[in-house]
C-alpha cells in the first residue's frame, strides 16, 4: 500500500526506528528492495533521482512501482523524488504517483550567502504548499554536503565551492535549521554533518572531526519533532570493496559512514537514511565476479539475478540494523 513519507516517518519516530531510502533505477533494484522488505516485514522508501527518471522513463518507473505495490500489498511503500532541483521536478513526480518529494534548495547554495538561504526557504515553501494540497510530503535540505576532511564543499552537482570553506559553513547551523523548518513546514529535513555522495567519503575511518554526529544531536535537541534525513549514508563495506577489486576492479581504499554512527543518529531523530552507493557496489561486484570467473557467460540474467540477490541481502541487513524490520 502506498503511504506518504510523513505517515511513515511519524510511525518511525513513535517507535524509534529509521528507514533506509534506497535508490531505484530499474526492475532488478526494485525487486531486490521489495524482496528484502517482505522477508523482514519492513516498510520501504523507494527513491528516484532525476537521473533515474530519465534513465528508466517516468512511465516505466511509475508502472514498475505499481507492479511492486501489487506484488507486495502488505508492505507500506513510500515513493520519493530524490534531490528535486526545481518545482516542476516535484510537480511531475507527484503526477506520476510519487507520495513524497525532496525539494533540494541547497543544490544551488553557497554556504556563505544569505541570498541563497532566502532562495532555499522560498522555493521549499512553495513546494510544500503545492505538495500538501495534494497530500504529498516534502523533504527539504539545509547545509552543504561535502567532505570536512578535505576542507571543501562539494556541491551536489559535483562542482566545488569557490574559495576556502570552514567546517561551520558546511555543517547545518542549528539556529538556521529551526528557522527553516518553521518557515517552510517541511515534513523532513536533510542536514549536512560531513557526509558526501558516492564511494569516496573519507580517507580513514571517520571520527568526530570529520563526521559530525554532534550536529545531528544538537539539531534534534532543538527540533525534537522534526524528522531528520542523512544523505550520503552508504557504509561502503570493506568486503564489497575487496570483492570488487578481487575481480579486476580498481577502487582505491575508502571509508563510508559506519553503520554504528547511523544507528546513533537514529537515536537522535534521524528517520530517513539515503543509500545508493552500497547497492550499486553490491551489484557491480557481482557483475565483475561473474564476468571474470565465467568468461563464456552471455545471458544477462546470469549476471542480474545474483546481483539482485546481493543487493537484497544488503537491503535486508540495513532493515535489520536500523530497526525497520518488523514494522510493516
Ligand atoms: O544523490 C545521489 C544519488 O546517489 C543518485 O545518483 O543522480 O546518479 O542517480 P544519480
Ligand atoms: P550514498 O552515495 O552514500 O549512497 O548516498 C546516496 C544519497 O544520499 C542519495 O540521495
Ligand atoms: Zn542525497
Amino acid at each position: 500500500a502506498r503511504i506518504t513519507l510523513r505517515q511513515l516517518l511519524d510511525h518511525a519516530a513513535e517507535h524509534g526506528y529509521g528507514v533506509p531510502a534506497f535508490n531505484i533505477n530499474n526492475m532488478e533494484q526494485g525487486l531486490a528492495i521489495m524482496e528484502a522488505a517482505a522477508a523482514v516485514d519492513a516498510p520501504v522508501i523507494l527513491q528516484a533521482s532525476r537521473g533515474a527518471r530519465s534513465y528508466a522513463n517516468d512511465i516505466m518507473l511509475a508502472k514498475m512501482i505499481d507492479a511492486l505495490e501489487q506484488m507486495y500489498p502488505q508492505i507500506p511503500l513510500c515513493m520519493h523524488q530524490d534531490h528535486g532541483n526545481e518545482e516542476a521536478t516535484c510537480a511531475t513526480a507527484i503526477k506520476y504517483g510519487f507520495t513524497s518529494v525532496m525539494m533540494d534548495g541547497s543544490l544551488k547554495a553557497d554556504a556563505k550567502s544569505a541570498a541563497d538561504y532566502e532562495y532555499n526557504v522560498d522555493i521549499t515553501r512553495r513546494v510544500v504548499d503545492m505538495a500538501h494540497w495534494v497530500g504529498a510530503s516534502v523533504e527539504g535540505e539545509l547545509g552543504v554536503l561535502g567532505s570536512l576532511e578535505h576542507g571543501g564543499g562539494e556541491q551536489e552537482d559535483g562542482h566545488g565551492i569557490e574559495g576556502p570553506v570552514s567546517h561551520d559553513q558546511l555543517l547545518t547551523d542549528p539556529d538556521q535549521a529551526v528557522d527553516f523548518v518553521r518557515a517552510t513546514k517541511v515534513d523532513a529535513l536533510a542536514i549536512a554533518m560531513g557526509t558526501s555522495h558516492g564511494a569516496y567519503k573519507f580517507s580513514r575511518k571517520p571520527d568526530g572531526d570529520i563526521l559530525a554526529m554532534k550536529v545531528v544531536e544538537e539539531i534534534h535537541r532543538r527540533l525534537p519533532n522534526t524528522h531528520l534525513v542523512m544523505h550520503g549514508s552508504s557504509s561502503v563495506p570493506q568486503h564489497l570493496q575487496d570483492e570488487f577489486n578481487k575481480f579486476g576492479g580498481e577502487m582505491p581504499q575508502t571509508w563510508g559512514v559506519p553503520v554504528e554512527e547511523i544507528v546513533r543518529g537514529i537515536k537522535h531523530g534521524v528517520r530517513k537514511v539515503n543509500i545508493d552507493t552500497d547497492c550499486r557496489l553490491a551489484m557491480t561486484a557481482v557483475f565483475r565476479k561473474i564476468a571474470t570467473s565465467n568468461r563464456s557467460e552471455f545471458d544477462p540474467r546470469k549476471f542480474l539475478k545474483p546481483a539482485m540477490d546481493a543487493m537484497r541481502d544488503l537491503c535486508r541487513e540495513r532493515f535489520e540494523q536500523f530497526g525497520t524490520a518488523g514494522n510493516a
